[in-house]
């Protein structure tokens, strides 16, 4: 899970500039994705977690901390923003504005998004390193809103982020 986990919070750091909606509304007037989506957080976050899972894939002595493959290396951190985005185009439908709180989907989001995309393209890796240990899925749908909070609250007092959640 860390190329997503370090995905998430990297985009909020390399954010800003340009918008991924490029400023555009949806048919409903609202904006496609928001001004919280941006390529800078999408591709520095992606980055981010590419190289922390080539480096985790370094460090092979460590086997407690499981093989990659370049697939899932990229499909776990791009995976992980995907999701992000897409939650907030559901969030814009909804009528929530750019950082309003949507509790357990704001935090299980990037979950969602980088199981998904590993899922259709590394499908055996999937199957090896998640769903042959359902209890490692369980644990990570439990503890990753803790952590999440935890993180945006250390972010927003960092002053990074703008909402402390
Ligand atoms: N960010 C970014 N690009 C991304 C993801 C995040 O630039 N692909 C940056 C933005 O500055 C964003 C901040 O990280 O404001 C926090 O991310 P997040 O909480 O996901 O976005 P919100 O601003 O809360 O917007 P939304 O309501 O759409 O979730
Ligand atoms: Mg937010």
């Amino acid at each position: 899970m860390l190329p997503a986990y370090i995905a998430n919070p990297t985009a909020v750091v390399f954010g800003g500039g340009t918008p991924i909606d490029l400023g555009k509304k949806w048919k409903d007037g609202r904006r496609i994705f928001g001004g919280g989506k941006t390529f800078r957080g999408l591709l520095g976050g992606t980055a981010c977690g590419i190289v922390l899972g080539l480096l985790q894939m370094q460090v092979t002595s460590l086997h407690f901390l499981g093989t990659f493959t370049f697939i899932s290396i990229i499909t776990l951190s791009f995976g992980a923003l995907l999701g992000d985005m897409t939650k907030s185009f559901f969030k814009r439908r909804l009528g929530y504005e750019r950082g309003a709180k949507f509790p357990l989907v704001d935090q299980l989001d990037f979950v969602a998004g980088a199981w998904i995309l590993t899922y259709v393209f590394d499908t055996a890796w999937f199957s090896d390193n998640f769903l042959a240990y359902p209890w490692i899925m369980v644990t990570v749908i439990l503890f990753t809103p803790l952590l999440h909070r935890l993180t945006n609250i250390i972010g927003y007092y960092a002053k990074l982020k703008k909402e402390p959640w």
